[in-house]
């Protein structure tokens, strides 16, 4: 275990000892009983390390008492911008016949919800699966009718995929030939972010975005804007995101799970970790199969869990910055 883990278990465990004082069986205890120690608001928690940079300008919107909302919109915006990223975005890797294809969601405290799927050529699918939250009736907008509703409510078409992209794709295509590809841990492949935020009001929010799986099926949406899945949000209790193989997260409902086993009285690490036992149990091959849960509760209580060990998460609060490794289930 190198130094960062070591420090960064060290810093959790301090903190899940504090919290363990008092274990409520309740959600509504939870929320209510004085003697559960309580992070100081906001918080803004987001999945790996690209997470970094994202919560600096979410914090920056909650730092002047913002809504988490909005923090949340513009922490992702960060990822989605990043050329650099390969999973996130324009920038990420495209499906089989080289069209990067994008998903995204957005969940307020209100737990009213925007998402896009399957959506080409836009810098930010973010901010147009809110669009699709405030000025729709409907939850998801897919492909073409995504892309249509964005260019009517003014968002510019980009050019995707980027030089490196396509030099990246050519040379994979080069040497796949099989149908499907398996899985690929820690790769840079589903690594999406997820982020959740509490503001000082004590509202909670979230927003999931990601390229999807790299050389993917054409046609194929992960888990990330699917409200439940990739990403869920109610404000009486919590709000849970995940990142890895979406097809193993849709079967359980994932995030939903997540935020049901903080209802139940788990501590957020504990729902995480449940949620990927479960997975772990409904799956014969675990090969390849990473799955990351991150979760924050009312009270501004934090944690996340994954299938494998290199799944790490970025925290931010008044008084902690920093890069987090989550426990797991096994070693890769
Ligand atoms: N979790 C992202 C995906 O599988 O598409």
């Amino acid at each position: 275990m190198g130094n960062l883990k070591r420090r960064t278990f060290f810093k959790l465990g301090l903190a899940s000892a504090a919290l363990a004082v008092f274990k409520p069986s309740r959600a509504s205890q939870l929320i209510e009983d004085s003697t559960r120690v309580t992070p100081p608001k906001p918080v803004v928690i987001s999945t790996w390390k690209h997470g970094l940079a994202a919560n600096e300008n979410a914090w920056k919107v909650l730092q002047a008492g913002g809504k988490a909302i909005d923090a949340v919109e513009k922490g992702v915006r960060t990822t989605e911008a990043d050329m650099s990223n390969r999973s996130v975005g324009i920038g990420g890797r495209p499906d089989r016949y080289g069209h990067v294809t994008l998903d995204a969601c957005i969940m307020d405290e209100k737990s009213k919800c925007g998402a896009v799927a399957y959506l080409e050529g836009f810098m930010h699918p973010i901010t147009i699966a809110r669009t699709v939250m405030e000025k729709t009736p409907h939850v998801m907008l897919a492909g073409d009718g995504a892309a249509d509703f964005a260019l009517d409510y003014g968002f510019k078409k980009v050019k995707s995929p980027l030089k490196e992209v396509k030099k990246e794709w050519k040379e994979w295509k080069k040497a796949h030939t099989e149908k499907f590809d398996k899985p690929e841990i820690n790769s840079e492949n589903h690594d999406t972010i997820g982020m959740l935020a509490i503001d000082a009001d004590g509202n909670l929010s979230g927003a999931c975005t990601t390229s999807g799986w790299g050389y993917k099926l054409p046609g194929r949406i992960g888990d990330s804007p699917i409200i439940g899945a990739g990403l869920f949000v109610d404000n009486e209790i919590g709000a849970a995101c995940a990142t890895g193989l979406g097809e193993a997260v849709i079967r359980i409902a994932g995030s939903h799970t997540v935020v049901e086993l903080m209802r139940n009285g788990h501590s957020p690490e504990d729902a995480c970790r449940l949620a990927v036992e479960r997975i772990i149990a409904k799956h014969d091959d675990l090969s390849g199969l990473q799955v990351g849960f991150l979760a924050l509760n009312k009270n501004g209580e934090y944690g996340g869990y994954s299938v494998y060990n290199g799944f790490n998460f970025a925290l931010t609060t008044p008084n902690q910055n920093e890069l987090i490794d989550a426990k797991s289930n096994r070693n890769w």
